[in-house]
Protein backbone atom coordinates (compact mmCIF):
# COMPACT_ATOMS: atom_id res chain seq x y z
CA UNK A 1 0.00 0.00 0.00
CA UNK A 2 1.21 3.85 -0.67
CA UNK A 3 0.48 6.16 1.89
CA UNK A 4 0.81 10.01 1.02
CA UNK A 5 0.30 12.31 4.44
CA UNK A 6 -1.44 15.77 4.64
CA UNK A 7 -1.04 18.14 6.88
CA UNK A 8 -2.89 21.32 7.31
CA UNK A 9 -4.10 23.59 10.11
CA UNK A 10 -6.92 21.98 9.42
CA UNK A 11 -6.35 18.31 10.33
CA UNK A 12 -3.40 15.83 9.34
CA UNK A 13 -4.60 12.67 7.56
CA UNK A 14 -3.60 9.71 5.43
CA UNK A 15 -4.14 9.04 2.07
CA UNK A 16 -3.86 5.47 1.57
CA UNK A 17 -3.41 4.24 -2.19
CA UNK A 18 -4.48 0.30 -3.07
CA UNK A 19 -5.93 -1.83 -5.73
CA UNK A 20 -8.39 -3.66 -4.00
CA UNK A 21 -8.27 -0.82 -1.35
CA UNK A 22 -12.43 -0.78 -1.11
CA UNK A 23 -12.38 -4.45 0.51
CA UNK A 24 -10.57 -3.08 3.82
CA UNK A 25 -12.97 0.11 3.99
CA UNK A 26 -13.52 -1.40 7.40
CA UNK A 27 -10.22 -0.68 8.32
CA UNK A 28 -10.44 3.21 7.90
CA UNK A 29 -13.28 3.57 10.36
CA UNK A 30 -12.37 5.16 13.89
CA UNK A 31 -13.34 2.64 16.44
CA UNK A 32 -14.84 5.60 18.30
CA UNK A 33 -17.40 6.20 15.60
CA UNK A 34 -21.30 5.21 16.38
CA UNK A 35 -22.42 4.94 12.49
CA UNK A 36 -21.52 5.17 8.69
CA UNK A 37 -23.65 7.55 6.57
CA UNK A 38 -22.37 5.78 3.13
CA UNK A 39 -23.12 9.01 0.78
CA UNK A 40 -23.03 8.27 -2.90
CA UNK A 41 -25.12 7.51 -6.12
CA UNK A 42 -26.47 4.75 -7.75
CA UNK A 43 -24.16 4.41 -10.75
CA UNK A 44 -21.28 4.17 -8.35
CA UNK A 45 -22.91 1.76 -5.76
CA UNK A 46 -24.92 -0.38 -8.55
CA UNK A 47 -20.76 -0.99 -9.54
CA UNK A 48 -18.83 -1.69 -6.26
CA UNK A 49 -21.88 -1.32 -3.39
CA UNK A 50 -21.68 -4.50 -2.41
CA UNK A 51 -18.29 -4.94 -1.78
CA UNK A 52 -18.18 -1.46 0.21
CA UNK A 53 -21.60 -2.62 2.34
CA UNK A 54 -19.86 -5.87 3.20
CA UNK A 55 -16.09 -4.21 4.40
CA UNK A 56 -18.32 -1.86 6.27
CA UNK A 57 -20.32 -4.31 8.01
CA UNK A 58 -17.60 -5.69 9.60
CA UNK A 59 -17.21 -2.98 11.70
CA UNK A 60 -20.72 -4.08 13.29
CA UNK A 61 -21.77 -0.51 12.92
CA UNK A 62 -25.07 0.81 12.46
CA UNK A 63 -25.38 1.90 8.26
CA UNK A 64 -27.03 4.37 6.39
CA UNK A 65 -26.62 4.64 2.97
CA UNK A 66 -28.16 8.06 1.03
CA UNK A 67 -28.27 7.08 -2.84
CA UNK A 68 -28.25 11.09 -4.47
CA UNK A 69 -29.04 11.68 -8.10
CA UNK A 70 -25.74 10.99 -10.48
CA UNK A 71 -24.24 14.60 -11.70
CA UNK A 72 -23.38 17.79 -11.64
CA UNK A 73 -26.69 19.44 -12.03
CA UNK A 74 -27.60 17.48 -8.66
CA UNK A 75 -24.60 19.55 -6.44
CA UNK A 76 -27.62 21.46 -4.77
CA UNK A 77 -29.02 22.43 -2.11
CA UNK A 78 -31.62 19.75 -2.42
CA UNK A 79 -28.90 16.95 -2.41
CA UNK A 80 -27.43 18.18 0.06
CA UNK A 81 -31.05 18.66 2.44
CA UNK A 82 -31.53 14.71 1.26
CA UNK A 83 -28.29 13.92 3.06
CA UNK A 84 -28.72 15.86 6.27
CA UNK A 85 -32.66 14.24 6.01
CA UNK A 86 -31.13 10.75 6.52
CA UNK A 87 -28.50 11.66 8.83
CA UNK A 88 -31.28 13.23 11.04
CA UNK A 89 -34.17 10.54 10.37
CA UNK A 90 -31.54 7.95 11.65
CA UNK A 91 -30.50 9.92 14.32
CA UNK A 92 -26.53 10.10 13.77
CA UNK A 93 -24.69 11.98 16.89
CA UNK A 94 -22.12 13.82 16.28
CA UNK A 95 -19.73 10.77 16.47
CA UNK A 96 -21.30 9.28 13.42
CA UNK A 97 -18.71 8.92 10.56
CA UNK A 98 -19.55 10.19 6.82
CA UNK A 99 -18.08 8.28 4.08
CA UNK A 100 -18.42 10.18 0.52
CA UNK A 101 -17.94 6.96 -2.19
CA UNK A 102 -18.03 8.50 -5.64
CA UNK A 103 -16.95 11.46 -7.76
CA UNK A 104 -15.73 14.60 -7.13
CA UNK A 105 -19.65 15.76 -6.56
CA UNK A 106 -20.30 13.40 -4.23
CA UNK A 107 -17.09 14.13 -2.08
CA UNK A 108 -17.94 17.57 -2.85
CA UNK A 109 -21.37 17.56 -1.35
CA UNK A 110 -20.50 14.77 1.33
CA UNK A 111 -17.56 16.88 2.60
CA UNK A 112 -19.60 20.14 2.81
CA UNK A 113 -22.81 17.86 4.67
CA UNK A 114 -20.36 16.58 7.04
CA UNK A 115 -18.89 20.10 7.95
CA UNK A 116 -21.98 21.65 8.77
CA UNK A 117 -24.36 18.34 10.33
CA UNK A 118 -24.07 19.03 14.09
CA UNK A 119 -21.89 21.46 13.29
CA UNK A 120 -19.30 18.96 11.44
CA UNK A 121 -18.76 15.66 11.57
CA UNK A 122 -15.74 13.10 10.38
CA UNK A 123 -15.52 12.12 7.16
CA UNK A 124 -13.73 10.35 4.42
CA UNK A 125 -12.68 10.32 0.92
CA UNK A 126 -13.68 7.41 -1.20
CA UNK A 127 -12.88 8.37 -4.24
CA UNK A 128 -13.91 6.68 -7.47
CA UNK A 129 -12.96 8.55 -10.79
CA UNK A 130 -9.47 9.64 -11.61
CA UNK A 131 -10.01 13.40 -10.99
CA UNK A 132 -11.11 12.85 -7.52
CA UNK A 133 -8.55 10.55 -6.64
CA UNK A 134 -5.65 13.22 -8.15
CA UNK A 135 -7.16 16.28 -6.90
CA UNK A 136 -10.61 16.89 -5.51
CA UNK A 137 -10.62 14.60 -2.73
CA UNK A 138 -7.45 16.00 -1.35
CA UNK A 139 -7.25 19.60 0.85
CA UNK A 140 -10.70 20.16 2.25
CA UNK A 141 -12.72 21.87 0.01
CA UNK A 142 -16.09 21.12 -0.38
CA UNK A 143 -18.96 22.97 -2.02
CA UNK A 144 -22.67 22.95 -3.23
CA UNK A 145 -23.20 24.81 -6.86
CA UNK A 146 -25.47 27.88 -6.64
CA UNK A 147 -27.93 28.75 -9.67
CA UNK A 148 -25.92 32.04 -9.88
CA UNK A 149 -21.65 29.87 -10.19
CA UNK A 150 -20.86 26.59 -9.49
CA UNK A 151 -19.16 25.85 -5.99
CA UNK A 152 -20.10 28.91 -4.23
CA UNK A 153 -22.19 27.69 -1.23
CA UNK A 154 -19.05 25.56 0.22
CA UNK A 155 -16.77 24.58 3.70
CA UNK A 156 -12.76 24.02 4.24
CA UNK A 157 -13.54 20.58 6.21
CA UNK A 158 -10.89 18.01 5.80
CA UNK A 159 -11.36 14.36 5.76
CA UNK A 160 -9.71 12.15 8.65
CA UNK A 161 -8.20 10.11 6.32
CA UNK A 162 -8.76 9.38 1.73
CA UNK A 163 -8.96 5.66 0.56
CA UNK A 164 -8.60 5.66 -3.08
CA UNK A 165 -8.93 2.36 -4.62
CA UNK A 166 -6.99 2.50 -7.87
CA UNK A 167 -8.87 -0.58 -9.58
CA UNK A 168 -12.34 0.98 -10.09
CA UNK A 169 -10.88 3.26 -12.48
CA UNK A 170 -11.87 0.20 -15.04
CA UNK A 171 -15.21 1.30 -15.01
CA UNK A 172 -15.02 4.48 -15.87
CA UNK A 173 -15.64 6.01 -19.82
CA UNK A 174 -12.27 7.32 -21.11
CA UNK A 175 -13.50 10.76 -21.43
CA UNK A 176 -13.49 10.61 -17.80
CA UNK A 177 -10.02 9.11 -17.76
CA UNK A 178 -8.32 11.80 -20.52
CA UNK A 179 -9.97 14.38 -17.83
CA UNK A 180 -8.40 13.51 -14.85
CA UNK A 181 -5.09 13.18 -16.54
CA UNK A 182 -5.03 17.05 -17.31
CA UNK A 183 -5.09 17.39 -13.68
CA UNK A 184 -2.04 14.96 -13.34
CA UNK A 185 -0.47 16.83 -16.11
CA UNK A 186 -1.31 20.64 -13.85
CA UNK A 187 0.86 19.52 -11.51
CA UNK A 188 3.98 18.91 -13.63
CA UNK A 189 3.48 21.63 -15.42
CA UNK A 190 3.37 24.14 -12.07
CA UNK A 191 5.66 22.22 -10.00
CA UNK A 192 7.28 19.61 -10.88
CA UNK A 193 9.05 19.17 -14.18
CA UNK A 194 10.59 15.78 -14.30
CA UNK A 195 6.88 14.50 -13.67
CA UNK A 196 5.80 16.67 -16.54
CA UNK A 197 8.49 14.54 -18.51
CA UNK A 198 7.59 11.56 -16.82
CA UNK A 199 3.89 12.11 -17.92
CA UNK A 200 5.35 12.71 -21.69
CA UNK A 201 6.76 9.39 -21.35
CA UNK A 202 4.09 7.61 -19.85
CA UNK A 203 0.87 8.96 -21.30
CA UNK A 204 -0.25 5.75 -23.63
CA UNK A 205 0.30 3.48 -20.47
CA UNK A 206 -1.75 6.23 -18.28
CA UNK A 207 -4.63 6.64 -20.78
CA UNK A 208 -4.44 2.41 -21.34
CA UNK A 209 -4.49 2.04 -17.13
CA UNK A 210 -1.52 0.34 -16.72
CA UNK A 211 -1.69 -0.21 -12.61
CA UNK A 212 1.96 0.59 -12.07
CA UNK A 213 1.77 4.04 -13.99
CA UNK A 214 -1.35 4.64 -12.52
CA UNK A 215 -0.35 4.31 -9.09
CA UNK A 216 2.32 6.06 -9.55
CA UNK A 217 0.41 9.20 -11.40
CA UNK A 218 -2.18 8.76 -8.49
CA UNK A 219 0.27 8.90 -6.07
CA UNK A 220 3.06 11.84 -7.00
CA UNK A 221 -0.13 13.72 -7.56
CA UNK A 222 -1.37 13.72 -4.71
CA UNK A 223 2.40 14.70 -2.79
CA UNK A 224 1.79 17.84 -5.01
CA UNK A 225 -1.35 18.42 -4.22
CA UNK A 226 -0.46 17.95 -0.24
CA UNK A 227 2.15 20.08 -0.96
CA UNK A 228 0.56 22.73 -2.24
CA UNK A 229 -2.36 22.43 0.26
CA UNK A 230 -0.26 22.36 3.34
CA UNK A 231 1.17 25.98 2.84
CA UNK A 232 -1.73 27.14 2.06
CA UNK A 233 -4.90 25.35 2.83
CA UNK A 234 -7.40 28.37 2.37
CA UNK A 235 -5.98 29.78 -0.92
CA UNK A 236 -4.76 33.08 0.25
CA UNK A 237 -1.48 32.58 -2.27
CA UNK A 238 0.45 29.78 -3.13
CA UNK A 239 -2.98 27.15 -4.06
CA UNK A 240 -4.29 29.53 -6.17
CA UNK A 241 -1.35 27.64 -8.82
CA UNK A 242 -3.80 24.87 -8.68
CA UNK A 243 -5.91 26.85 -11.00
CA UNK A 244 -3.80 26.44 -14.02
CA UNK A 245 -5.88 26.27 -17.10
CA UNK A 246 -9.26 26.98 -14.76
CA UNK A 247 -9.58 30.71 -16.35
CA UNK A 248 -9.71 29.84 -19.48
CA UNK A 249 -11.45 26.66 -18.59
CA UNK A 250 -14.15 28.04 -16.29
CA UNK A 251 -14.66 30.19 -19.80
CA UNK A 252 -15.10 27.08 -22.13
CA UNK A 253 -17.51 25.32 -19.52
CA UNK A 254 -19.44 28.25 -18.67
CA UNK A 255 -19.57 29.71 -22.42
CA UNK A 256 -20.71 25.90 -23.93
CA UNK A 257 -23.17 24.87 -21.17
CA UNK A 258 -21.65 23.25 -18.31
CA UNK A 259 -21.31 19.32 -18.93
CA UNK A 260 -20.60 19.62 -22.95
CA UNK A 261 -16.92 19.70 -22.07
CA UNK A 262 -15.87 18.03 -18.96
CA UNK A 263 -14.10 19.94 -16.41
CA UNK A 264 -10.54 18.46 -17.08
CA UNK A 265 -10.83 18.22 -20.94
CA UNK A 266 -11.94 22.71 -20.46
CA UNK A 267 -9.30 22.68 -18.06
CA UNK A 268 -6.72 20.89 -20.38
CA UNK A 269 -7.22 22.84 -23.26
CA UNK A 270 -6.86 26.01 -21.04
CA UNK A 271 -3.44 24.59 -20.00
CA UNK A 272 -2.62 24.86 -23.75
CA UNK A 273 -4.11 28.33 -23.73
CA UNK A 274 -2.39 29.25 -20.57
CA UNK A 275 1.28 27.80 -22.25
CA UNK A 276 0.78 30.73 -25.17
CA UNK A 277 -0.03 33.62 -23.01
CA UNK A 278 3.08 32.80 -21.03
CA UNK A 279 4.69 32.31 -23.70
CA UNK A 280 4.08 35.83 -24.75
CA UNK A 281 4.11 37.54 -21.44
CA UNK A 282 6.88 35.40 -19.62
CA UNK A 283 8.78 34.01 -22.09
CA UNK A 284 7.62 30.78 -21.75
CA UNK A 285 10.06 28.49 -24.60
CA UNK A 286 7.53 28.49 -27.66
CA UNK A 287 8.86 24.69 -28.23
CA UNK A 288 7.60 23.90 -24.95
CA UNK A 289 3.84 25.69 -25.71
CA UNK A 290 4.32 22.71 -28.20
CA UNK A 291 5.11 20.00 -25.82
CA UNK A 292 1.96 20.68 -23.93
CA UNK A 293 0.20 21.01 -26.54
CA UNK A 294 1.35 17.29 -27.35
CA UNK A 295 1.10 16.36 -24.14
CA UNK A 296 -2.42 17.83 -23.84
CA UNK A 297 -3.47 15.34 -27.32
CA UNK A 298 -1.57 12.35 -26.12
CA UNK A 299 -3.86 12.32 -22.78
CA UNK A 300 -6.91 12.50 -25.16
CA UNK A 301 -8.18 15.97 -24.08
CA UNK A 302 -8.85 19.02 -26.67
CA UNK A 303 -6.42 21.60 -27.90
CA UNK A 304 -8.28 23.88 -29.94
CA UNK A 305 -10.89 25.64 -27.85
CA UNK A 306 -13.96 26.80 -28.88
CA UNK A 307 -15.16 29.85 -30.48
CA UNK A 308 -17.33 31.58 -28.31
CA UNK A 309 -16.57 35.10 -29.51
CA UNK A 310 -13.81 37.80 -28.31
CA UNK A 311 -16.08 39.77 -26.14
CA UNK A 312 -17.82 36.52 -24.55
CA UNK A 313 -14.38 34.78 -23.99
CA UNK A 314 -13.18 38.15 -21.82
CA UNK A 315 -16.83 38.00 -20.11
CA UNK A 316 -16.97 34.47 -18.97
CA UNK A 317 -13.57 34.93 -18.03
CA UNK A 318 -14.28 37.78 -15.65
CA UNK A 319 -16.93 36.08 -14.15
CA UNK A 320 -14.82 33.34 -12.76
CA UNK A 321 -14.21 33.33 -9.26
CA UNK A 322 -10.43 33.93 -8.97
CA UNK A 323 -11.21 37.76 -10.28
CA UNK A 324 -9.52 40.26 -7.95
CA UNK A 325 -10.59 43.75 -8.41
CA UNK A 326 -11.71 43.58 -11.95
CA UNK A 327 -8.80 42.57 -13.83
CA UNK A 328 -8.02 39.10 -14.85
CA UNK A 329 -5.96 36.93 -13.21
CA UNK A 330 -4.14 34.14 -15.15
CA UNK A 331 -1.87 31.47 -13.61
CA UNK A 332 0.73 31.38 -16.23
CA UNK A 333 4.21 30.04 -16.28
CA UNK A 334 7.75 30.82 -16.94
CA UNK A 335 9.04 27.46 -17.46
CA UNK A 336 7.72 24.06 -17.14
CA UNK A 337 7.26 23.38 -13.33
CA UNK A 338 7.01 26.55 -12.34
CA UNK A 339 4.41 28.50 -12.31
CA UNK A 340 2.99 32.30 -10.88
CA UNK A 341 -0.52 34.29 -10.48
CA UNK A 342 -0.64 37.02 -12.49
CA UNK A 343 -3.48 40.30 -13.42
CA UNK A 344 -3.30 40.25 -17.76
CA UNK A 345 -4.58 43.14 -19.48
CA UNK A 346 -7.53 41.64 -21.98
CA UNK A 347 -5.62 43.25 -24.49
CA UNK A 348 -2.57 40.88 -24.23
CA UNK A 349 -5.57 38.39 -24.88
CA UNK A 350 -6.37 38.53 -28.47
CA UNK A 351 -2.94 36.82 -30.06
CA UNK A 352 -4.04 33.84 -27.57
CA UNK A 353 -7.06 33.60 -28.77
CA UNK A 354 -6.52 33.65 -32.82
CA UNK A 355 -3.41 30.86 -31.97
CA UNK A 356 -5.46 28.19 -29.82
CA UNK A 357 -9.74 29.25 -30.74
CA UNK A 358 -11.07 27.31 -33.52
CA UNK A 359 -13.50 28.48 -35.81
CA UNK A 360 -15.37 24.89 -36.52
CA UNK A 361 -15.41 24.18 -32.77
N1 LIG B 1 -12.99 20.02 -3.97
C1 LIG B 1 -12.07 20.24 -4.87
O1 LIG B 1 -10.93 20.61 -4.55
C2 LIG B 1 -12.39 19.99 -6.30
C3 LIG B 1 -11.37 19.98 -7.27
C4 LIG B 1 -11.70 19.68 -8.59
C5 LIG B 1 -13.03 19.40 -8.93
N2 LIG B 1 -13.99 19.41 -7.97
C6 LIG B 1 -15.38 19.11 -8.29
O2 LIG B 1 -15.45 17.76 -8.73
C7 LIG B 1 -16.59 17.59 -9.56
C8 LIG B 1 -16.23 16.76 -10.76
O3 LIG B 1 -15.87 15.48 -10.31
P1 LIG B 1 -15.79 14.23 -11.29
O4 LIG B 1 -15.06 14.60 -12.51
O5 LIG B 1 -15.33 13.09 -10.49
O6 LIG B 1 -17.31 14.05 -11.77
P2 LIG B 1 -18.53 13.17 -11.17
O7 LIG B 1 -18.46 13.09 -9.70
O8 LIG B 1 -19.76 13.73 -11.77
O9 LIG B 1 -18.23 11.72 -11.79
C9 LIG B 1 -18.32 11.54 -13.18
C10 LIG B 1 -19.26 10.38 -13.53
O10 LIG B 1 -18.59 9.14 -13.28
C11 LIG B 1 -19.42 8.31 -12.47
N3 LIG B 1 -18.50 7.43 -11.76
C12 LIG B 1 -17.82 7.69 -10.63
N4 LIG B 1 -16.97 6.70 -10.36
C13 LIG B 1 -17.12 5.76 -11.32
C14 LIG B 1 -16.51 4.53 -11.59
N5 LIG B 1 -15.52 4.05 -10.85
N6 LIG B 1 -16.92 3.83 -12.68
C15 LIG B 1 -17.89 4.33 -13.49
N7 LIG B 1 -18.49 5.52 -13.30
C16 LIG B 1 -18.11 6.23 -12.22
C17 LIG B 1 -20.20 9.28 -11.65
O11 LIG B 1 -21.33 8.69 -11.06
C18 LIG B 1 -20.52 10.34 -12.69
O12 LIG B 1 -21.59 9.94 -13.50
C19 LIG B 1 -17.06 18.99 -9.90
O13 LIG B 1 -18.25 19.25 -9.22
C20 LIG B 1 -15.94 19.90 -9.42
O14 LIG B 1 -16.43 21.16 -8.99
C21 LIG B 1 -13.69 19.70 -6.67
Amino acid sequence: MTLVNVTTPGGNYPIHIQSGRLGALDTAIPADATAIALVSNATVLARYGQRVRQALGRTGKPLVEVVLPDGEAHKTWQSLNMIFDELLQNTLDRKAVLVAFGGGVIGDMGGFAAACYMRGIRFIQVPTTLLAQVDSSVGGKTAINHPLGKNMIGAFHQPISVEIDPAVLATLPPREISAGLAEVVKYGLIIDAPFFEWCERNAGALRALEPQVLTYAIQRSCELKAHVVSQDERESGLRAILNLGHTFGHAIEAGLGYGAWLHGEAVGCGMVQAAELSADLLGFPRADVERVRSLIEAIGCPTVAPDLGRDRWVRLMGNDKKVQGGSLRFVLMPRIGEAVCTDVDAAALDAVFQRTVGAGV
